[in-house]
């Protein structure tokens, strides 16, 4: 199957502004965390991928450590970018990566030394066969390791020309503040900030969100569904192919019934707008204009299809904001 993106590719996605800086990003983003390893379909990513990018999808995140196995979202992605966005389509991309989690063993596989970094770096990019990352993130603070030295490693990569732009993720936000500061004073101010947040999970909201507008970072949350959660895949029980099944980030003991009845609260709302649940959930994050992008994550082309479609009805009401907080008060 050869592939040609869609002419009018951009005619109808959103994109914002990241913080203050000159990027834009679309205001859906697809990330390669699941689905996209050595143990799933590879045609069936290469799918997702393309109709993403048909679809105004211009930015792919990935970690060095997505699979399984680890690395081998970062090799199917290398293959997928050299057989379909040939010539100067690499220029219409917005690729992330990031290192901090174990990726190797010994002292220098994890984590946010210099020394990690910079190795991973390395090998993100021959895997994806990439000159360069837009993003390069820290994806966690290193209690141990001066934060200097990380933001340091950051910096290299942008001066050495193998990511254009920094960004850390996970940071809280004191720790966040004073990234954000050591970067300002090497001369890489941080684009963007990506931290887990949707409806289930707002401790970004305690803070962070702040910090970021006072910086002018842009913000980039992932899990915006909480991993499926927000949408009606749960609603008949676990099925067999979904990642609760799987069981290892997402547990079927995370689906309390306090927790699907929120769930089943949220989609008669949800109904009422004539939206998915996981529309709804995506509007509302968004609602929030320091919200650059949602970072969503798909198994097939339909859902990356219904989440894209949430901005065609992205105005909630004060009484549908209201209605949605006290099921979110509710306890589970
Ligand atoms: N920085 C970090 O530490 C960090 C951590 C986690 C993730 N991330 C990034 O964030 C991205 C997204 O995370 P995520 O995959 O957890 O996001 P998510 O969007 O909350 O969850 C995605 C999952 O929800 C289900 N889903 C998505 N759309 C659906 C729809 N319309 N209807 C029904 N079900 C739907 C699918 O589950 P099934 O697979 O069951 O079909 C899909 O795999 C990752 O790929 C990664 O790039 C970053």
């Amino acid at each position: 199957m050869d592939y040609t993106p869609l002419a009018e590719r951009y005619s109808k996605m959103v994109y914002n502004r990241c913080g203050k800086s000159g990027i834009k990003l679309p205001a859906v983003s697809l990330g390669l965390w699941h689905n996209f390893g050595s143990v799933d379909n590879f045609e069936n990513g290469r799918s997702i991928i393309h109709r993403a990018f048909d679809r105004g999808i211009t930015h792919f995140d990935l970690a060095n450590n997505y699979g399984p196995l680890p690395g081998t979202a970062e090799e199917n992605f290398g293959k997928i970018l050299k057989r379909d966005f040939t010539g100067y389509l690499r220029d219409e991309l917005i690729l992330s990566t990031k290192a901090g989690y174990y990726m190797w063993p010994g002292p220098y596989g994890e984590w946010g030394s210099r020394k990690n970094l910079l190795s991973s770096l390395d090998q993100s990019l021959k895997r994806m066969q990439l000159e360069y990352v837009d993003i390069f993130y820290s994806h966690r603070p290193d209690p141990e390791t001066p934060l200097e030295e990380t933001m340091m490693a950051l910096d290299t990569a942008v001066r050495q020309g193998k990511a254009l732009y920094a960004g850390i993720s996970n940071y809280k936000a004191p720790e966040a503040k004073k990234a954000f500061e050591i970067l300002k004073q090497l001369g890489t101010p941080c684009l963007i900030h990506q931290p887990r947040y949707s409806m289930f999970d707002r401790w970004v909201e305690n803070g962070l969100l702040d910090v970021l507008e006072e910086y002018g970072v842009g913000c980039i949350p992932f899990s915006p569904l909480a991993q499926g959660l927000l949408t009606d895949r749960y609603l008949k029980g676990i099925p067999e192919n979904s990642r609760a099944a799987k069981a290892v980030f997402l547990k079927a003991a995370d689906i309390t019934e306090g927790r699907l009845e929120q769930i089943r609260a949220l989609n008669e709302i949800a109904e009422q707008r004539n939206q998915s649940l996981a529309q709804m959930a995506l509007v509302w994050l968004m609602k929030d204009k320091r919200i650059t992008s949602v970072l969503v994550g798909a198994s097939s082309v339909q859902q990356l299809d219904n989440n894209i479609d949430c901005l065609n009805n992205m105005l909630l009401s004060d009484g549908e904001i209201n209605a949605i907080e006290s099921i979110l008060k509710r306890q589970v």
